[in-house]
Parts: C-alpha cells; sequence; structure tokens
C-alpha cells in the first residue's frame, strides 16, 4: 500500500474550470466580483446567512470579531484551552485577557458548567469551538444566557461549514460565527474563511475593518465621494481569484459531505467493534453535520506507540491540538494553582485518522485492519 496521507485538498473539476474561465475573462483578479457574490447568495440560500463577510482566512474573521467588539485590557474572553492557537490569540492580540475553558471527554468541547466556571463581571465574550463540525446540545441555552448577561457569542466553526444543530445551522447561534476555507477542510481555497454577522449591530463597523479600516463600501454605493480611514482594521478579504476556486465546492457542498459520510461509515462500521476497552470515538447524536474528521480517543500513554505503528505502514495519523493554557504565550493567562483536568488528560489522547475525499475504502479497510493489530497482538502497554 502506498503512503495514506492525512489530508489531500480536494480538487473538483469544476472549481478548475471556473479559475481557468475567470482567468480568460481578465476581470480584476482582487475583487471583490461575481464569484465572490455568487459565494454570499448560495449561503444565504442554503443556510440562511444574511450578512456574510468572505475573508482570507478564518484567523482573519476571529480578529475583526476581536476588533469589532472593542476589548479592553480589562475585559476578558472565554476560549477553550482544547482549541486552535489563532481562536485564542486572534483576541489576545487585541489586548483583553483570556480565561481558558475545560472541556468534556465525550465530545472535547466544554460544557455549560465549565464555561459557567471562568464567568465573571468581566466577562465579554465567549469562543466556542465546533471541534470537528460536532455541536453542543446546549447552544440554545447558552445564547439566552449571553443575551440576558450581555456577552457576546462568537462561533468558531472553522471546521463546521454544513453542520446543524437539529434544523439549525452551526454558525447562526452567535453574534459572529467564523469558518475556514483553509485546504486541510472539506471545502477550500487554499487558505480562505467566511464571517458571518448575526448580530447587525456591529454590520456597519465590520464593513470598515474589513476593508482595511476604511469606508470605501460607502464611496462603492455613491453615498461618499473619496474614501478615508474611519478605524482601525487590515487587508481581510478573499480574493475573487481564490473565490473562483471555492465556488463550485460550494454549490456541491452536499455531495462533498454525502461522500464523506460514507468515509466516515466505513471507518466507524469497522472501528466500533474493536474500540472497546482500547479507544473511544466521539459522535455526534441527533444532528445532521459534515464529517470533517474521524477522532479516537486513546487510552493513556498510547498515543506515541499508536502514531509510529501507523507510520511503519505510511498511515499518516496526527495529534489534534496542544493545550494552549499551558503554551508559551497561554501560560501567562493561567493561574498555575488552576486546573483543566479533563483538557490535561484527552488532550494527550487525541489522535486525527486520515479523512479526505480522496480517500478509498481499500485504505480505510487497510488503516482499520492495522489499528486491530496493534491492539490484538503488537501493542503491550
Ligand atoms: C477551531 C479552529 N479555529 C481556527 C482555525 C484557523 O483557521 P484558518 O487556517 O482558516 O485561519 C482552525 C484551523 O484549523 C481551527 O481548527
Amino acid at each position: 500500500m502506498n503512503e495514506i496521507k492525512f489530508n489531500v485538498p480536494l480538487q473538483i473539476r469544476e472549481s478548475t474550470t471556473n479559475v481557468k474561465n475567470f482567468l480568460n475573462s481578465k476581470l480584476p483578479p482582487h475583487g471583490p466580483g461575481k464569484n465572490i457574490m455568487s459565494i454570499q447568495r448560495e449561503v444565504n440560500k442554503k443556510f440562511n446567512f444574511k450578512d456574510v463577510f468572505l475573508t482570507n482566512s478564518c484567523t482573519s474573521a476571529l480578529e475583526i470579531c476581536a476588533l469589532a467588539i472593542d476589548l479592553k485590557s480589562d475585559d476578558e474572553v472565554i476560549v477553550p484551552s482544547f482549541a486552535f492557537i489563532t481562536t485564542a490569540s486572534s483576541f489576545a492580540r487585541a489586548g483583553c485577557k483570556l480565561k481558558f475553558c475545560d472541556i468534556q471527554k465525550h465530545n472535547l468541547m466544554p460544557s455549560f458548567k465549565d464555561i459557567k466556571k471562568c464567568i465573571s463581571k468581566k466577562t465579554k465574550a465567549i469562543i466556542l469551538v465546533h471541534y470537528q463540525g460536532y455541536s453542543i446540545n446546549f447552544l440554545h441555552e447558552l445564547k439566552k444566557f449571553c443575551k440576558k448577561k450581555k456577552i457576546f457569542l462568537i462561533e468558531d466553526a472553522a471546521q463546521a461549514f454544513g453542520s446543524y444543530l437539529k434544523k439549525k445551522p452551526l454558525g447562526s447561534f452567535g453574534d459572529f460565527a467564523c469558518f475556514s476555507f483553509h485546504e486541510t477542510k472539506n471545502i477550500h481555497s487554499g487558505s480562505g474563511g467566511m464571517l458571518v454577522v448575526n448580530n447587525k449591530k456591529f454590520l456597519k463597523k465590520v464593513r470598515f475593518i474589513f476593508d482595511k479600516g476604511t469606508n470605501r463600501f460607502l464611496m462603492n454605493s455613491n453615498k461618499i465621494r473619496y474614501y478615508s480611514w474611519v478605524t482601525v482594521g487590515s487587508a481581510f478579504l478573499m480574493t475573487e481569484l481564490a473565490a473562483s476556486y471555492l465556488k463550485p465546492q460550494i454549490k456541491k457542498i452536499n455531495t462533498i459531505i454525502q461522500k464523506r459520510s460514507r468515509l466516515h461509515n466505513r471507518y466507524l462500521n469497522q472501528l466500533d467493534k474493536i474500540s472497546k476497552n482500547n479507544f473511544s470515538i466521539p459522535k455526534n447524536l441527533n444532528s445532521k453535520y459534515n464529517f470533517h474528521s474521524f477522532v479516537l480517543i486513546l487510552e493513556k500513554d498510547v498515543r506515541e506507540k499508536f502514531l509510529k505503528f501507523l507510520k511503519k505502514f505510511k498511515i499518516n495519523a496526527v495529534i489534534s491540538y496542544t493545550p494552549l493554557h499551558k503554551s508559551e504565550a497561554g501560560k501567562k493567562f493561567f493561574k498555575k494553582k488552576k486546573k483543566l483536568r479533563n483538557t490535561d488528560i484527552y488532550i494527550k489522547r487525541v489522535v486525527r485518522l486520515p479523512m479526505h475525499n480522496s480517500l478509498s475504502y481499500n485504505q480505510i479497510d487497510y488503516i482499520c485492519k492495522k489499528i486491530q493489530v496493534f491492539f490484538s497482538k503488537g501493542f503491550k502497554k
């Protein structure tokens, strides 16, 4: 068997054709142009996301949120320690304090209690990561709670494009939601992202921040003659060229997710049988989701041996996040005496198996067989 890559960026024929057509059209590659507008229309139609900004990464979308809510040095932002670096750094760079919260084993996301433990009078925002494209089941309650306490809820939906909680798409709960179209995601533009602004109060300000801190959108709609600098912003826009690659994938999102669901189930059917006492598989019950990744939670002290064993057979499985509250930059926000018990335990046990649309059933069967061998014979604690 040839090497099995952890990720192969999605490439569909329609994307290549659309990029070629776009380049041949000689339209300005910067944009925004018809590809960006078409994506905005499509996500509006599919998910009812009304105010959508296509960005050059999910990190940019998070940074826009941090600028929009105007964080002060005394403000606190709650973030799971089990998260991507920029989930936290996008807010830290705005000068506020971070409060890292713990997670639950069954879904690797915080419980309501984990979040409430971090609330104080200074809490300005809660950042919720929809890990694996899964959803916590108390999102409606959390939204109500945030509204009552005047705390902003920001969904880090980097991995969650196409996922739901019951019938409501992830990305429609928070004041803001940030998606990633990085090449490791289900659909992508190389690097790319999307900000959904659900809290209308911020729309005008986000428009300024998004376009380098200028009021150019007022000039574009003939409200002013020349644009100028009005607030702190940056160059966050996705280019039209990148959007021309992404657009056909948005149109085909259901087919892309269906393929992933078949791959996911192929894994599940084989691994569920051998998981007992060896590992657990976090599941997303009751809601439609996007099958972004396939995660195992191993027992204590197994991970290094497990990854090495798979590597011997050219299977590239990977770990997930490293703990932010213990990182060089993150630990200054974290009191030494505090403990994030589950994060400390499970962060060392998470493994992500290869998952991408080019994966074959053959490859999955091979991976599962090797995992079975590891637990039945090869592995000694
Ligand atoms: C939860 C989460 N947030 C944010 C990001 C950053 O996304 P991007 O690379 O599009 O900036 C990632 C990247 O994988 C992520 O997993």
